[in-house]
């Protein structure tokens, strides 16, 4: 990204996803959901790549809690992999927990460098799905595993005015694909054992509770730092982000699949 391009995720955003989503968040679901991702595979010495790390959240709990050999994150946007190494400090993990800032595209990295390729919510903005799974399935080891959330879309083709209408309002670059779109694409690249665990029910009832907050609790607090304006701006892509989850259009999903040993 250059200098002069508009920052997707900038300090307001920011400001306002971690006190929804929490400290190092910028998704839903917090530390839990990391966890619903990886269930109960073993990273203990494992390598793990996280994608779209943003300001580091998933990638400091994971290196807290399940005994990594290294979590490297790498994100497009410089400001965030700063905050993301920050937090990593005041976590005490350093030592086995970095962030890179990345270029857009195929990522960085030797073949089979990694046991464990993660991410939350970020493959969203990666347009083709099929070289995203292919550059995965490289990057692992054989027998390791891509464990992410997505949000994906429960259309093919083009979305509904109601959900075009969401996009908008988020004015963030989506590539949203579905379900069956992320299956061809890890199975084309070779991965078996491929899963989609629908998130979608929890999620529904989830964004209310986060709405109400925006609008309730941390109301007064998030003005002071965030302004009116873009408060009331962001309540109304959660009113518009409710009713595509209730059409069903909306579909975050967790996605897991393994390379062959
Ligand atoms: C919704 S945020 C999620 C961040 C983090 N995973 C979390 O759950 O808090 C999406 C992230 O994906 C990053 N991103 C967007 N395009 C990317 C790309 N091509 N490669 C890597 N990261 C990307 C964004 O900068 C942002 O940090």
């Amino acid at each position: 990204m250059g200098e002069t391009e508009e920052l997707e995720y900038d300090e307001n955003m920011i400001s306002l996803l971690e006190a929804v989503w929490g400290e190092g968040f910028m998704s839903p679901g917090g530390t839990d959901e990391v966890d619903r991702i990886l269930g109960n595979k073993d990273l203990s010495q494992a390598k793990v790549l996280d994608i779209g790390c943003g300001i580091g959240g998933a990638a400091v709990h994971i290196a807290l809690t399940r005994q990594p050999n290294s979590v490297t994150g790498i994100d497009i946007e410089e400001n965030l992999v700063n905050l993301a190494l920050e937090l990593a400090k005041k976590n005490n993990v350093s030592a086995i927990c970095d962030f890179q800032r990345v270029e857009p595209g195929p990522l960085p990295f030797e073949p089979g460098s990694f046991d464990v390729v993660f991410s939350k919510d970020s493959i969203i903005h990666i347009a083709d799905k099929f070289s995203l799974a292919e550059d995965a399935y490289q990057l692992l080891s054989p027998g390791g595993w891509f464990l992410a959330s997505d949000w994906l879309c429960g259309y093919e083709g083009e979305p509904s005015p109601q959900m075009q209408a969401y996009i908008d309002a988020e004015g963030l670059d989506f590539d949203l694909a579905s379900a069956k779109t992320y299956q061809q694409a890890f199975e084309a690249a070779g991965f078996v054992d491929i899963e989609c665990e629908e998130r979608n029910a929890w999620y529904r009832i989830q964004a209310r509770v986060e709405r109400d907050n925006l609008a309730g609790p941390l109301y007064d607090e998030l003005v002071s730092r965030v302004g009116e304006d873009f408060l009331s701006r962001e309540i109304d892509v959660w009113n518009k982000m409710i009713n595509v989850l209730d059409s069903g259009e909306h579909r975050p999903t967790l996605l897991r699949a393994q390379k062959k040993l």
